[in-house]
């Protein structure tokens, strides 16, 4: 390649990098992105209504681990372990395939315009609003990372089996409140978990032998049944009573002693978070407000590190570029 055409494809990547974010960045550029978003969510949720909980997820994964840049979604490479594989994410992450399909309806009319990093943001959005919860206007303006940390989604990501202090300050490391960690354990209100992430609490909390004593009764022989000590741990359980519907059920599940996971029904164990849980069990429109507010703060979390708007968010552009040098 040609010095200068080196040159030039590094300023563009690195410069651009320093975008702000704001709502209706791609107004002129792509004004039918948010549209197509939602129509592609639309028909996953028919598809599989799981799906979107699956998709709403990717939010809190990908801007965890180095801001929101969609390095969650790139494939492993042979000299690059992607986030895929990550302990919280192995087995577990599914439906990337729906943003694909949100790529490649996106990339059709405007391409190489938007970042695979704003359309799960725009995703995660939708997602809520489609399953009955609130609508808000998204910041976009991302930009999509040139590689993946398997490392530091292991370090970062946390555990069914948290305790709500050591989510608060997990929380707190990333500007986000404990008002704002109940409200975002919230989107547990859709969605599903595997008993792998239970058992622990079903047979053995905290090295005891015994089950968490916080599992009210009834709901814990229902848990057993779903998952006895020999089961395949990939069976699903439901994450609340209504679990495709985006409500606050979920606040009132944990306050009966009904929370799917350890780190859910900590939230009500522990005193910090308790009023928080017990405000949105009894009021869904201070849940709704909270969330929202949660969700904007968690989709803020930048990298500060050179992006690009990939092509394909299975793998970054310079593959590309590398055919190009070889050439
Ligand atoms: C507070 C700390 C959190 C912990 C410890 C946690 C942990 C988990 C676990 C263990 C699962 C089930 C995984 C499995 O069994 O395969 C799950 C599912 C889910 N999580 Fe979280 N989570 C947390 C916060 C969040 C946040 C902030 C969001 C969204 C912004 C979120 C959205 C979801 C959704 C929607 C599902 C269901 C996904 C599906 O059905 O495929 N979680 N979470």
């Amino acid at each position: 390649m040609h010095p200068l055409l080196a040159f030039l494809l590094l300023h563009i990547i690195t410069t651009a990098s320093a975008a702000q974010l704001r709502p209706g960045f791609y107004r002129e550029t792509c004004p039918e992105a948010e549209f197509v978003v939602r129509e592609v969510l639309k028909k996953a949720l028919i598809r599989e209504p799981r799906s979107v909980a699956s998709v709403m997820r990717f939010q809190f994964h990908d801007c965890l681990v180095n801001g929101c840049d969609a390095s969650m979604l790139l494939d492993d490479t042979p000299t690059m372990l992607g986030e895929k594989e990550a302990l919280s994410n192995i087995n577990s992450l599914r439906s990337f395939e729906v943003i694909d399909e949100v790529k490649e309806a996106v990339e059709r009319i405007c391409p190489g315009v938007v970042s695979c990093a704003d359309i799960i943001i725009m995703a995660a959005r939708d997602a809520v609003a489609l399953t009955g919860g609130p609508y808000w206007e998204v910041r976009l303006g991302r930009l999509d990372s040139l590689t993946a940390r398997q490392e530091d989604s292991n370090q970062i990501m946390p555990s069914p089996r948290s305790n709500a202090s050591s989510l608060i300050d997990l929380f707190s490391k990333y500007n986000l409140s404990v008002k704002d960690l109940v409200a975002l354990s919230g989107t547990h209100s859709i969605g599903q978990a595997r008993c792998f992430s239970i058992m622990f609490r079903l047979y053995n909390q905290s090295g005891t032998g015994r089950p968490d004593p916080a599992i009210e009764p009834k709901f814990r022989a229902n848990l057993n049944k779903l998952c006895p000590p020999s089961v395949d741990q990939n069976v699903t359980g439901d994450l609340d009573a209504t679990p495709r519907l985006f409500d606050n059920q979920y606040f009132k599940d944990l306050v009966a002693g009904r929370g799917f996971l350890n780190s859910d029904q900590t939230l009500f164990t522990f005193t910090e978070t308790r009023k928080f849980v017990e405000l949105f069990s009894k009021n869904q429109a201070e849940f709704f407000m909270a969330l929202v507010e949660g969700m904007l703060k968690l989709g803020d979390l930048q990298s500060n590190q050179p992006g690009e708007i990939r092509r394909n968010c299975r793998m970054v552009n310079g593959r590309h570029v590398n055919t190009f040098w070889e050439s």
